[in-house]
């Protein structure tokens, strides 16, 4: 695991962006994995300005999201299909058909889940994987406790990720309490991973991540078993970490 350390969540979200707009240009084709939240949002920005000022191309790039709140249709303003829309796919020239959100608003859920699984492996997998970290350590909606080799899935949202996420709803009891996510292992299968962590509020989690034990009981622990995994962190999501660079 290669640990890169910056200033804050701008020099983050701008190192991100490179590394992400690089692999893209230098592909002939790619399948990107994608994160919400306020995690990437920096790094979508930095992404659609690259585009607008150095033309970097998303015609040949296809990209599947980690995750959807179950009940909330793709035009519901809180659904992840619409913040990947208005944060990054409206503003670059990817073709709309190649962006892969779970569908949360289908009457069976579970199906979704199998199709989402499956399609996955159609397109070949994904080539890089871009994740945040909850403050519980969760990947995805791979809340503590997820068995390691779960596949997409559908998941009750923790009391605390629901509360982390009331930001963005106008009251707690708006936010959904579950989601369809990708599993770990359905992460794990990505070629090659890009974490991104910011704020205190993720310091806990990460020097877990950096210093624990590999266990369900911290589902980040896990990408220390993955072979290619670059974390991009600032000094304040590092300031419980023994480890420093
Ligand atoms: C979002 C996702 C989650 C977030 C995590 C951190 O697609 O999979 O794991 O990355 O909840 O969220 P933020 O970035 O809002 O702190």
């Amino acid at each position: 695991m290669k640990l890169i350390e910056v200033k804050g969540y701008q020099e983050m979200s701008a190192r991100a962006a490179d590394y992400l707009a690089h692999k893209v240009r230098i592909s002939k084709k790619i399948t990107l994995g994608l994160a919400t939240g306020g995690t990437p949002e920096g790094t979508y920005r930095n992404l659609i300005e690259d585009h607008r000022q150095n033309y970097t191309s998303y015609r040949h790039v296809t990209t599947f999201n980690l995750d959807e709140y179950v009940g909330l249709a793709g035009d519901h303003l809180n659904s992840y299909r619409y913040f990947m829309n208005k944060k990054l796919f409206d503003h670059i020239d990817i073709q709309k058909s190649n962006t892969y959100v779970p569908r949360g608003h289908v009457l069976d859920i579970e199906q979704e889940c199998l199709d989402y699984e499956k399609l996955l492996i159609d397109h070949g997998g994904i080539d890089l994987q871009l994740l945040g970290i909850g403050s519980n350590g969760h990947i995805g909606f791979n809340e503590p406790g997820t068995p390691f080799d779960s596949k997409t899935h559908v998941v009750e949202l923790t009391p605390s990720t629901r509360k982390a996420n009331a930001r963005y709803f106008s009251s707690l009891e708006q936010v959904p309490t579950k989601a369809i996510s990708m599993g770990i292992a359905t992460i794990l299968k990505a070629k090659e991973i890009l974490l991104l962590v910011s704020g205190e509020n993720k310091s806990e989690a990460l020097a877990q991540l950096l210093e624990g034990e590999i266990t369900e009981k911290n589902p980040a622990s896990v990408l220390k078993i993955h072979p290619f995994v670059t974390v991009i962190a600032d000094h304040a999501a590092l300031s419980a970490s023994k480890v420093r660079c």
